[in-house]
């Protein structure tokens, strides 16, 4: 396979990432962003060399998540910042999942963050920045069209699928993956396949013996030592694993 390497016109522009075409029809650019957006866009900043360390995590991890038996998007790492992906059409469903209550569930259920939960949770939300990816559940994106009930189990299948190798992948790495967020794509012959992007923004990473945090919630509370976590997360994942 030949592949194109030119990007063409932006086709999308998230608050962290920039999709591109590329010359072939069934491939997109992804070019990851140094831009962080925290509380739907209301916090900004940038956060030096990000847009490179989440985008060597994510490259890193995509191809053994194929190994594990898990369909991505993901072809190959480009450059620095840039990524050659099958173009798909995003599912409008924020998939997440929760080995440990925080942040958002630990607030609407008054639970303690840290606390272990019985089973692995997963959430929905609707991908939409104007209404701040509000919580739903699947029988509310069946009705409103964005995917049938057939993809939404196949959906929680791959999620958790995702679960079952990341957690032991961090864990030797020294981090609990406390929750992360998943997104997937439909291709053109309706195959639903995992997208987006898996990095200290997308993720809770705790230090398994000192507690800290190794993520963006670093950035969304004030907790300084933004880039070192970043780069530890960086080390953990791709230097352990060249
Ligand atoms: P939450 O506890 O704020 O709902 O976040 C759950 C997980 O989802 C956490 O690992 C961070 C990730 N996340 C995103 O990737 N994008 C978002 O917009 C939000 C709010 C959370
Ligand atoms: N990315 C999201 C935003 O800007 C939120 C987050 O990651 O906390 O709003």
């Amino acid at each position: 396979m030949t592949l194109s390497t030119t990007r063409g016109a932006l086709k999308y522009e998230g608050k962290a990432k920039r999709v591109y075409e590329s010359g072939q029809p069934d491939l997109y650019i992804v070019e990851y962003k140094d831009d962080a957006t925290a509380f739907n866009g209301v916090k900004k900043a940038q956060i030096m060399g990000k847009g490179a360390i989440n985008n060597a995590i994510t490259s890193a991890i995509y191809p053994q998540l194929e190994q594990a038996g898990i369909p991505t998007h993901f072809l190959a790492q480009l450059s620095d910042t840039e990524q050659l992906v099958r173009a798909v059409t995003i599912v409008p469903v924020e998939v997440i999942v929760r080995n440990v209550a925080a942040g958002s569930f630990s607030k609407r259920l008054d639970v303690a963050e840290g606390t272990a939960l019985a089973v692995p949770v997963v959430e929905y939300s609707y991908k939409s920045d104007a209404l701040g990816d509000p919580m739903i559940n699947t029988d509310t994106a069946v009705a409103l069209g964005w995917a049938d009930y057939e993809e939404l189990s196949h959906i929680r299948e791959l999620a958790l699928k995702v679960r079952g190798f990341l957690t032991p992948f961090f864990a030797a790495r020294g981090v609990r993956l406390i929750d992360f967020k998943l997104e997937f794509g439909k291709l053109e012959n309706g195959h639903i396949i995992l997208a987006d992007e898996i990095s200290p923004d997308t993720c809770r990473f705790w230090d398994a013996e000192t507690g800290d945090k190794l993520d963006k919630d670093r950035f969304r509370r004030d907790l300084g030592g933004v880039e070192d976590a970043y780069a530890e997360m960086l080390k953990r994942v791709v230097l352990s694993t060249e």
